[in-house]
């Protein structure tokens, strides 16, 4: 890792620097319709890091980000977030109708619209930023085409453009390699990295570990109880 100094250099610190606590859970557990999805769970999200989320399936992965993202409460434990955080969620499944008329193009935009409010005409240079993300994952022949009109794996690259432009604070990705070939996992594996190297706390539910770039810290979910690896 490497820091910027005031003087416009850089340098490599002497000792690890504590990296900046994002979001913690702490014995969180929640119930869905008196299931128990997720058990006395502790998890913590830090600036810079990537934290993998493993499982099997109706292991609570999902839960725990829905939990992250402030979707769900829940019913017992903390959830604490860095004051001002913004977050940026990709869900496992995005039902955006065919007929949608938003281009990628749109879509992308939609990410700055937190940070500089939906009716405000965009800058220049919100728009570079824009095409930036969208060059990014490689979808800039596509920019123009109806977003309903995109393959899953282009979707899935378009709506992580759209992270990127949002310069989100914690990134919130479940399962975006899902049924993906390998150049579409190159490139979202990429991302990942570059939100990580920008600063965002990044989570990401994975079947596979290894499709991942570095992982800071792997957090293994059975039957809702949470156990970590590093
Ligand atoms: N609305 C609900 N009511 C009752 N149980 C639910 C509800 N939603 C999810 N569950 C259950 O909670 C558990 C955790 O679900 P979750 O979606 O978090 O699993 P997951 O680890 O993401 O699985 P997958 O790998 O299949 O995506 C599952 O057993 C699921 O059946
Ligand atoms: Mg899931």
């Amino acid at each position: 890792m490497i820091f910027i100094c005031n003087n416009g250099g850089v340098s490599s610190p002497a000792f690890p620097l504590p990296t900046t606590l994002v979001l913690s859970l702490r014995d969180v557990a929640v119930d869905l319709d008196g299931h128990a999805a997720l058990r006395g769970v502790d998890a913590h999200a830090h600036a810079g890091r990537l934290l993998a989320v493993v499982g099997s399936n109706g292991s609570g992965k999902s839960t725990l980000l829905s939990v992250a993202a402030g979707l769900i409460a829940p019913h017992r434990g903390t959830v604490s977030l860095r004051p001002k955080t913004r977050i940026a969620l990709v869900p496992q499944s995005t039902p955006l109708a065919a007929h949608l008329p938003l281009s990628v193009t749109d879509v992308v935009a939609m990410g700055s619209w937190a940070r500089l409010g939906a009716w405000r005409r965009a800058r220049t240079s919100d728009r570079a930023a824009v095409a930036d993300a969208i060059a990014s994952v490689e979808l800039t022949d596509l920019a123009r085409r109806p977003i309903g009109a995109l393959s899953g794996g282009q979707r899935q690259r378009a709506l992580l453009a759209q992270a990127l432009v949002q310069r989100a604070d914690l990134v919130l990705l479940d399962e975006p390699m899902a049924g993906l070939d390998a150049r579409s996992r190159t490139i979202i594996t990429t991302a990942i990295t570059r939100l990580t190297q920008n600063g965002a706390a990044v989570i990401v539910v994975t079947h596979d570990v290894s499709e991942l770039g570095s992982i800071d810290v792997i957090l293994e979910l059975h039957d809702g109880l949470a156990t970590v690896r590093t």
